[in-house]
């Protein structure tokens, strides 16, 4: 699926996917500048290998007798490498400490859990009425540093959001922070990094930098219940998920669905995926997935469901009416 969304660590828009960059560069010109040192070196040895086994004597091996001048090319190329060695340490370093620097004043701190295979999102406030949960997709303010902390439900994941910032592992039992600043805003994709099952690949999150009125207005619509829809097909719909089995996994604030081990579903509609960036997320689509999840994400927690057509509509003009 083409979902438009930028991914890519030699496109940065922020500063800790910056520097990260910076230290890319410099490693792969020091690389480049040493592998085509060491070809020059192998085609003038190769030369003079030749000319040694021509001008040597036999009893000797056809070997040329070691010379002041290849000992001292060879105190060179150890020097330069300790030296080059050397400056990609201290670059490593300084990119260390340049990403620990982020200023985090007026940060926006939000905890991000990993499951296999989708991501759930709650996003902190010290007033807690305005704290709210969200999963498979990270809306952030543009130029406003953020706190991320990361965790896992189940095995070890990764996040990854190559245009804003490096990865970091997200391990059962402990807790890991990332720090990043998006300046640019746009569309990006975030994926995981680490290898955590079958569905791996298909564990993305889109990543939503927008401004911060724009991302007020994102997050005040996030922090209100689910609407009761007014039309019937719809309130049939909710009958049927708040009646079935949905509401063992997932959560719908402002109904009596209240599980977490699947992904929050309060404003579902307004997500541009389904399944953590798998699917489109369009009626089809959603009611393919509702009905056979393994069809498209083999492997995945969520079991079929064996709807009549008029039920599955319903059900899906509910989950459509979630803004
Ligand atoms: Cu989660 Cu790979």
């Amino acid at each position: 699926m083409d979902t438009g969304l930028w991914h890519s660590a030699l496109w940065t828009a922020g500063p800790q996917a910056g520097e990260i960059l910076d230290l890319w560069r410099l490693t792969l010109a020091v690389c480049l500048l040493v592998f085509l040192a060491v070809l020059a070196a192998l085609a003038f040895a190769l030369r003079r290998s030749g000319r040694a086994t021509r001008e040597t004597p036999a009893e000797l091996g056809g070997l040329a007798v070691p010379e002041a001048g290849p000992r001292r090319a060879v105190a060179w190329a150890l020097s330069i490498s300790a030296v080059l060695l050397g400056a990609l340490l201290v670059q490593s370093v300084a990119t260390d400490r340049a990403l620990a620097a982020l200023p985090l004043q007026g940060a926006l701190h939000v905890e991000v859990t990993g499951h296999q295979w989708w991501w759930a999102v709650h996003y902190d406030d010290p007033d807690p009425s305005r704290t709210f949960d969200t999963a498979n997709e990270l809306h952030l303010p543009v130029g406003r540093p953020v706190v991320l902390t990361l965790r896992s439900a189940d095995v070890i994941h990764s996040l990854w959001i190559p245009s804003l910032a490096g990865k970091k592992d997200l391990i059962p039992g402990r807790t890991a922070t990332l720090v990043l600043r998006a300046d640019r805003p746009g569309a990006y994709r975030a994926t995981c990094a680490e290898f955590c099952g079958w569905q791996h690949a298909w564990m993305a999150l889109p990543v939503i930098v927008e401004s911060q009125a724009g991302f007020d207005e994102w997050a005040s619509t996030q922090r209100q219940p689910a609407k009761t829809p007014t039309d019937t097909l719809a309130l049939q719909g909710r009958r049927i998920v708040l009646g079935g089995d949905c509401v063992m996994c997932h959560r719908i604030a402002g109904t009596e669905a209240g599980a977490r081990s699947g992904p929050d579903l309060t404003h579902l509609a307004g997500r541009a995926t389904l399944a953590a960036g798998a699917l489109p997320n369009d009626p089809a689509h959603l009611a393919a997935w509702i009905t056979d999840p393994s069809a498209h994400k083999p492997g995945v927690a969520m079991p079929a469901h064996a709807f009549k057509p008029d039920e599955l509509h319903a059900v899906v003009a509910y989950l459509q009416s979630l803004q």
